[in-house]
């Protein structure tokens, strides 16, 4: 059994950014289990489907083969076999996860991958229901949250960084839905596991941030 890490909590928290650099700093694999959800929205949306075609979106989950690469050192995500990386940050493929993450069958594809990945090596993943669904026996668990108003900051300043025209009350707005839709699905809604510990980044550098996860691993 591999040492797991599980990190989890809102869009927009620094979940990955902490988590690769505590992976650096421990020698961890990071395990981004949202870019898998992206991959197989990006399934969805290349066939045309809509989110709110749960028939639909089942059946495709069939022929979607979604495998999780490391290419020195960073996370590749191949979807039936193509390169998909590039395309997973993008704001259509966000809200298509966010709505087709509800359903079950698509979260059970999922599972098993996520599971495979930490039972042999050292991994440190994060995602909504790491510490409560996927590895329930974690070593360790965080859930990393910050403010929305903070949240929505980084995810403008990040955008304008790539220089792309953005608002920062549409981003506001749009993390507020989707912490609703991620917190109040039935199955493995986001939630702090009971045994986690609890970080709020908002007034914290990323350097505090992962001093304070590296020093509860081992
Ligand atoms: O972490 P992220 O922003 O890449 O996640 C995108 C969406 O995927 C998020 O809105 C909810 C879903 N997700 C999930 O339901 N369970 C996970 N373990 C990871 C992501």
């Amino acid at each position: 059994m591999g040492y797991n890490v599980a990190i989890d909590g809102p869009a927009g928290a620094g979940k990955s950014t902490i988590a690769k650099l505590v992976a650096e700093k421990k020698g961890y694999i990071y395990v981004d289990t949202g870019a898998m959800y992206r991959g197989l929205a990006i399934h969805f949306l290349d066939k045309g489907i809509q989110a709110e075609e749960t028939e639909k979106v089942i059946e495709a989950c069939k022929d979607a083969d979604v495998k999780i690469q490391y290419e020195n050192g960073t996370q590749q995500v191949y979807l039936n076999g193509t390169n998909i990386t590039g395309r997973l940050r993008d704001e259509a493929v966000g809200k298509m996860t966010s709505k087709c993450s509800v359903i079950p069958k698509v979260r059970e594809k999922l599972l098993d991958l996520q599971r495979d990945l930490a039972r042999t090596q050292d991994v440190i993943m994060d995602g909504r229901d790491i510490g409560t669904c996927v590895l329930p026996g974690a070593d360790v668990k965080v859930y990393l949250t910050a403010s929305v108003e903070t949240r929505a900051k980084r995810r403008y300043d990040e955008l304008m960084a790539k220089g792309e025209r953005c608002d920062l009350d549409e981003i506001a707005r749009d993390i507020k839905e989707r912490d609703f839709r991620d917190m109040n699905r039935e199955t493995a809604p986001l939630k702090k596991a009971e045994d986690a510990v609890l970080i709020d980044s908002s007034d914290m550098t990323i350097e505090e941030v992962v001093e304070a996860i590296a020093g509860l691993c081992r």
